[in-house]
């Protein structure tokens, strides 16, 4: 079997072996005997895992939590339990990745509401004074990816959610990029809701994800997805009613594929067990290894470099006329090391799975592919 180096975590994670050890037994369990080895019971509890570990990663309560099958999904019902009406304003950025706006957009056309995107420069940076400027006493919700998908820029949470709220709007945070990297407290960083996806920084597989639904709006919230899992009593199955939980699970609606919520719960209990202040330590000092290293190399470093708006995401801009697209192609072909091609810069994403020497075997077949 081919060993990879994955320098790619902001694309997809080498799932941690202990996540795909919980996915594969439950997929083991139910190919064995259905519902005799995964019961109702079972059914009901499957997403407490989950909740339990990711409420520990962002030091919140069980209750603020709640579990999808992706970020998109648990995104787009949010929009629509949010419902922004006539009239007002979703402001965002343009460099987003587009399931953090689409959700909105949709319920921007279906409502009449306006959907307002800060502009970026040529290393696809947005000045945060853009995006503060764009909100107005019309504004609704502001969303945000927490750290940009392709440069990697890092946002103050507590300063957007303060701008939000002082025109009585939500702050709604995409931290697919940086829930795993990133320390996040949820209460602290004034959120309304936070939303990450499971098979990245997280280390599970495709078809979990995660949400925190703060306490203080969570009540008034009708989601834009219902099902039978809606109900606050999952098994008393009746169609003439429905009650939702008071809790962030009445954003759970039907069923998903238990083994990806088990094994993330597995993979987050391992970021809890390293602890998130070390893995954040660690997944930056690789990232100054690979700006050290780019550096060196006559590279230019696209992605924001200092702190608060630096990440672990580190996008490098080759010398006019080489493609990031055909060198992640060439890495990936001829030295079995992933890094991803986005918007013509080549996105270096180490975490902590990776060593040192997988950062220098990356600066090494980069030399040797620019020479
Ligand atoms: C910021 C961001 N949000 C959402 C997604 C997609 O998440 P999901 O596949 O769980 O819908 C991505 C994937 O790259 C992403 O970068």
């Amino acid at each position: 079997m081919r060993a990879w180096t994955n320098l790619s975590y902001a694309n997809v994670a080498t799932t941690s072996p202990a996540a795909h050890k919980a996915s594969m037994e439950w997929s083991e369990a139910l190919a064995r005997g259905g519902a005799a080895e995964f019961d109702g019971e079972a059914e009901k509890n499957g997403m407490m895992p989950l909740r339990r570990a990711a409420a520990n990663l962002l030091s919140c309560e069980i209750e603020d939590v709640c579990v999808g099958s992706s970020a998109t999904e648990l995104l787009c019902s949010l929009a629509w339990a949010v419902s922004p009406a006539w009239g007002s304003n979703i402001v965002s950025t343009k460099a987003s990745f587009p399931s953090t706006v689409y959700p909105w957009r949709r319920v921007a056309e279906a409502n009449g509401a306006e959907i307002r995107l800060a502009e970026h420069d040529e290393n696809l940076y947005t000045d945060p004074d853009e995006i503060l400027g764009l909100i107005d006493d019309a504004t609704s919700v502001v969303t945000l990816s927490h750290i940009e998908y392709s440069n990697g820029q890092r946002y103050n949470l507590s300063k957007f959610a303060e701008a939000a709220h002082s025109a009585g709007a939500l702050l709604v945070v995409d931290a697919t990029q940086s829930m795993g990297m990133v320390p996040i407290d949820a209460a602290s960083s004034g959120a309304d809701a936070i939303v990450s996806s499971g098979y990245k920084w997280l280390r599970g597989t495709y078809g979990a994800a995660v949400a925190y639904i703060s306490p203080a709006i969570r009540g008034g919230l009708n989601p834009g997805l219902l099902g039978f899992r809606s109900h606050v009593d999952i098994w008393n199955l009746r169609a003439d009613r429905v009650e939702l939980p008071d809790d962030a699970s009445r954003f759970e609606y039907t069923t998903i594929h238990f083994g990806a919520a088990l094994g993330l719960a597995a993979a987050v209990d391992e970021i809890n067990e390293i602890g998130i202040q070390e893995v954040w330590r660690h997944d930056l000092a690789l990232a100054d290894s690979v700006i050290d290293g780019a550096r060196r190399l006559g590279i230019e470093v696209a992605s924001p470099l200092s702190d608060p708006e630096r990440s672990a995401i580190v996008s490098l801009r080759l010398p006019d006329g080489i493609s990031s697209e055909e060198i992640s192609r060439r890495l990936q072909d001829d030295y079995s090391i992933l890094v991803t091609s986005r918007a013509g810069l080549l996105r270096v994403s180490p975490h902590i799975d990776n060593t040192e020497q997988d950062v220098q075997a990356l600066l090494e077949a980069l030399r040797q592919i620019l020479s």
